[in-house]
């Protein structure tokens, strides 16, 4: 492959800390070891299908370092599925390859999560060079130890908790904080063991509403009546004769949180909450709607099993988008200018179509096919869950 001359660069999907020190680590040594032409493309893959671009010179990746969002601004937006006002997708993957011609690209590099690397892998078929780096808070890249954003996102988290931790403790009350993640538990995982939370509930482990209440009664038993439950988004309530992933590898017969009774019972108040819910979403707009119970959030339904079944107050915290805000951590900022870095290297030597990524505390890169469609979800046997159970921690199963 022939070294790069001209790159686009893009970042694509939920913005996180530390795109910007990407960016800067990519465009610095680029523009000035390697002399290559930067081309900033706005607002991810939109802009490359629409060719909203602007040449980068070194004084507009300057003093970035610690900025929070990206100054390329982003979209979840895919050219291969481009919305159409009215609602229907079209493909303009033509389009962005045209886009990559006229610039005059050498290779795109694109910033972000598993749906941007699905695309990047795309674009590699459409006959574009491209190089990910790989970005979220989620940390559910495959092949990669780490993403960068993650450990931000950690750390706004977990000082939720500790915050939370005074008021539970004033209050004798359940607190419950529902995280991001979208469908792995990572974050909500760190940050529960970081923030010492007593349960933690995460959509590799589905939970059982029975344990959750045990482990309380406990707690309350050993004198502590104030709790902190950390609830990945996406964690799911073990269904009668659902199996957990550790328990289906053990092959054990696990007992279910409710009985078939019970289940249909909840099903049903479910269905009447939804009904309720839309109801009142269209009388009086969205006021209100995200304090009513029955809102669909794993963090609700925890929250109300617990007050009902035990008696105990409980609150619930959604921490949503501010875990995806502010200054990146130092680790992130050192992570991203890391891979950022290395991208310039690969770009100099023309080494395209791979992933950057960390492998223990080295950094390194995979072919994009590697990693494209893959997610990466917490083993049940990981060490984090391990050391987290080994202080007493309950993960409702
Ligand atoms: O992937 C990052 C993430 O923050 C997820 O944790 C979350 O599920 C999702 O993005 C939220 O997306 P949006 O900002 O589009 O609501």
């Amino acid at each position: 492959m022939t070294r790069a001359r001209c790159i686009g660069i893009l970042t694509s999907g939920g913005d996180c800390p530390g795109l910007n020190a990407a960016i800067r680590g990519v465009a610095k040594p680029a523009l000035s070891d390697f002399h290559i032409e930067v081309i900033g493309i706005e607002k991810g893959f939109r802009g490359l299908v629409e060719n909203h671009s602007r040449v980068l010179h070194p004084h507009d990746v300057s003093g970035i370092l610690s900025l929070g969002g990206t100054i390329l601004g982003t979209s979840r937006e895919k050219p291969h599925k481009m919305p159409l006002p009215n609602g229907e997708t079209v493909d303009l993957t033509a389009r962005a390859v045209e886009t990559y011609s006229r610039l005059g690209l050498d290779c795109l590099v694109c910033l972000g999560g598993n749906g941007t690397h699905k695309v990047a892998f795309n674009l590699m078929k459409h006959g574009l060079n491209v190089i990910g780096l790989p970005k979220t808070i989620d940390n559910d890249l495959a092949e990669t130890d780490m993403t960068f954003g993650h450990d931000s996102a950690v750390t706004t988290a977990a000082e939720a908790i500790d915050r939370l931790y005074s008021t539970a403790e004033a209050h004798l009350r359940v607190m419950v904080i529902e995280l991001m993640g979208h469908n792995a538990g990572w974050l909500t995982l760190s940050a529960g063991l970081a923030g010492g939370a007593d349960i933690i509930l995460i959509p590799e482990i589905p939970y059982d509403l029975e344990s959750i209440c045990q482990h309380l009664i406990e707690r309350r038993r050993r004198g502590k009546w104030f709790s902190i439950v950390a609830v990945a988004e996406g964690a799911r309530l073990k269904r009668p004769g659902m199996k957990s992933a550790e328990d289906a590898a053990a092959g054990a017969a696990l007992a279910s949180a409710l009985t078939k009774e019970e289940f249909k019972k909840e099903k049903k108040k479910d269905k009447k909450r939804k009904k309720d819910k839309k109801q009142k979403t269209s009388a009086d707009g969205l006021s209100d709607v995200l304090d009513d119970m029955g809102d669909g959030r794993a963090s609700s339904s925890v929250a109300k099993a617990i007050s009902k079944r035990l008696g105990m107050e409980t609150r619930v915290t959604v921490l949503g988008h501010l875990q995806r805000g502010g200054l990146p951590t130092p680790f992130d900022r050192i992570l991203a200018t890391r891979f950022g870095t290395h991208a310039a290297e690969m770009l100099s030597e023309g080494v395209y179509n791979r992933m950057v990524c960390l492998h223990g505390s080295e950094v390194t890169s995979v072919p994009l096919e590697q990693i494209a469609g893959k997610v990466k979800l917490v083993p049940p046997d990981h060490p984090l869950i391990t050391a987290a159970r080994r202080v007493g921690t309950n993960f409702g199963d």
